[in-house]
């Protein structure tokens, strides 16, 4: 039976050849699955870890009154605040413009503050003089605890609220 004899492989012509090719499926499954399972690992890192937005205290305290004197304009752009000492007493004021939320400047030489974005002006009290500003800058809460100037950002008061200190 020639024929059946052409048909049938020899047993050791296709093994190494099998064995490779299995070899290397067997390497790229592993290679798949370790490469999924440290994608799955660092996932899963990342979700233990907290995802927490650290943002600056809105309360903190300045210093004692007496350090600030009238005239003096405390320009605190890491709170986004002013604060003004004046003869009748302390306010602050939010330095965010109310234009578009640009920070505004101190403008020390022309007694305002400046807002570089679109060109709005402020007076010291926070009043617009220039500008596209709609509304005057906020005043936010000032206070005397255990004789030390204490602001809050976080909360907004009436904009003629002063801090009277004797
Ligand atoms: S954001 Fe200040 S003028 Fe536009």
């Amino acid at each position: 039976m020639p024929l059946l004899d052409d048909l049938s492989m020899p047993a050791t012509e296709g093994a190494p050849d099998d064995l490779g090719r299995r070899r290397f499926l067997a390497l790229l499954g592993s290679g798949a699955l370790g490469v999924a399972a440290l994608g799955t690992g660092i996932t899963g890192l990342r979700f233990l870890e907290p995802q927490v937005l650290f943002e600056e205290e809105t309360r903190f305290g300045l210093g004692r009154p007496e350090e600030f004197p009238p005239g003096t304009v405390l320009t605190l752009p890491k709170h986004k605040v002013y604060v003004v000492s004046t003869k009748e007493g302390f306010f602050a004021l939010s330095s965010v413009c109310t234009h578009l939320g640009c920070m505004t400047r101190y403008d020390k030489e022309h007694a305002q503050i400046a807002c570089p974005c679109h060109g709005s002006r402020f007076n010291l009290e926070g009043k617009v003089t220039a500008g596209p500003a709609p509304h005057p800058l906020p005043r936010v809460e000032i206070v005397l605890d255990r004789g030390l100037l204490v602001v809050d950002t976080a909360h907004r008061v009436a904009p003629d609220a002063l801090l009277k200190v004797a």
